[in-house]
């Protein structure tokens, strides 16, 4: 959903202060009727706001990974993180001057200027894919992800014309692709990256920067069996929880909204995490359904990036694994499949 370059970025920009430019008011989409699902969500960008498009694909075994983020806001880039089979690692980070974002039904078609990547969402939603060429770089290849799961916002379908794109007062989030079948096709640095995997593709927006207006942020997603699975549980500076679980069985919802409680597990974890706890070893994620069935899923994997973003004792900072997921309707049976998911926190700021 999110990355942790992004973080740094916002993080730096509320430690200076620059100056506002523009003259227009900076607005941000809060209603699906307003356009595109998979649009720009942002007008008028000032040095707070932003608007990504994040995309990703783990290999069936867990074990390769990647992520593209293309980050409109106080700075234009694509960041790509890459995870190799064999434990080695790819990373980079392409500034652009700006960047074409077409409406394409509720799809879209972004193209970061003169840094060889585009994504292209069809307007159903149902396929999307990622080109990245710039030889400079060291990126050659594509990703291609075909939706197994329809698209939503946080409480709504991706059809609901005046669904709120609001998970907490201050963030946006529209799922284009919460689940999906992935095919990477990509040479990075000369090396490589082919796999079959599951994918996941979504987008977060907002008009003031992350840490001011979110303490804790757990997300992730999985394919469980035939279920798709995605989990946002969003603590506001408010000390508020906001929350959003989705889970589709074969194209048809099973639970979607404020249904869903995540509780990170491990020695000297508690929830809301505090200032001096520890980073948790596994997560559980219950999620009631629309006729009050209980779901039960474990996460549990391992860590592949972590950020410290400073504060007492790493108050601030970000998590990301990768792993499986466990689980299934209470009582019955149990199903597993692969997984990535991520916190962020920022314990240690004040408003
Ligand atoms: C950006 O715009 C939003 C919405 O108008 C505003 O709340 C925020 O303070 C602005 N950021 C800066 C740095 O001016
Ligand atoms: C690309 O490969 C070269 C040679 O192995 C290495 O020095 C460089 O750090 C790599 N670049 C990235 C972005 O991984
Ligand atoms: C490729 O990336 C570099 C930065 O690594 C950038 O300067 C260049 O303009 C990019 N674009 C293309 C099309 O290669
Ligand atoms: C356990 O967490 C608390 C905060 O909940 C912290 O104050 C304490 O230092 C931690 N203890 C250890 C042993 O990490
Ligand atoms: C965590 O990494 C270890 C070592 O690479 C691997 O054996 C294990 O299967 C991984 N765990 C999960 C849940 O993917
Ligand atoms: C499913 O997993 C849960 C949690 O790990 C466990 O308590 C339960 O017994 C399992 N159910 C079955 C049918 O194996």
């Amino acid at each position: 959903m999110k990355k942790m370059l992004l973080l740094t970025v916002v993080f730096v920009l509320l430690t200076t202060t620059s100056a506002q430019t523009t003259t227009e008011v900076t607005t941000m989409q809060t209603v699906a009727s307003q356009g595109a699902l998979d649009g720009s969500k942002i007008q008028n960008a000032n040095s707070t706001s932003f608007d990504w498009w994040y995309f990703e694909a783990l290999s069936d075994d867990s074990k390769s990974f990647i992520t593209v983020v293309f980050n409109l806001g106080s700075e234009n880039f694509v960041n790509i993180d890459a995870l190799f089979a064999d434990g080695s690692q790819f990373t980079t980070t392409i500034y652009t001057e700006g960047a074409i974002i077409e409406n394409l039904g509720q799809g879209s078609y972004g193209n970061f200027k003169n840094s060889g990547c585009s994504w292209i969402t069809s307007p159903d939603l149902r396929s999307s894919s990622v080109n990245l060429q710039n030889s400079t770089a060291g990126v050659e290849g594509a990703l291609r992800f075909t939706s197994v799961a329809p698209a939503h916002y946080p409480s709504d379908l991706w059809n609901v014309v005046d669904a709120s794109e609001l998970i907490s007062p201050s963030l946006g989030w529209a799922n284009a692709i919460p689940n999906a079948q992935v095919s990477v096709d990509l040479k990075l640095n000369g090396t490589y990256l082919k796999f079959h995997g599951v994918g996941y593709h979504d987008k977060n927006w907002g008009v003031t920067a992350l840490p001011s207006s979110s303490r804790s942020w757990y997300w992730g997603h999985a394919s469980v069996g035939q279920m798709s699975l995605v989990w946002f549980y969003f603590l506001g500076q408010d000390m508020q929880t906001y929350t959003s679980g989705y889970l589709s069985e074969g194209g048809r919802i099973l639970a979607l909204g404020d249904n869903v409680v995540v509780r990170p597990n491990g020695p000297n974890t508690s929830y809301p995490p505090l200032i001096g706890g520890s980073v948790p070893t596994s997560f559980s994620i219950h999620i009631k359904d629309k006729n009050g069935e209980k779901y039960r899923f474990e996460a549990s994997g391992n860590v592949t990036s972590t950020l410290d973003m400073g504060g007492t004792q790493n108050a601030n900072g970000y998590t990301r694994w990768i792993g499986r997921v466990i689980g299934g309707l209470d009582g019955g049976r149990n199903f597993s499949g692969p997984a990535a998911w991520e916190w962020m926190h920022f314990l240690d700021y004040s408003v």
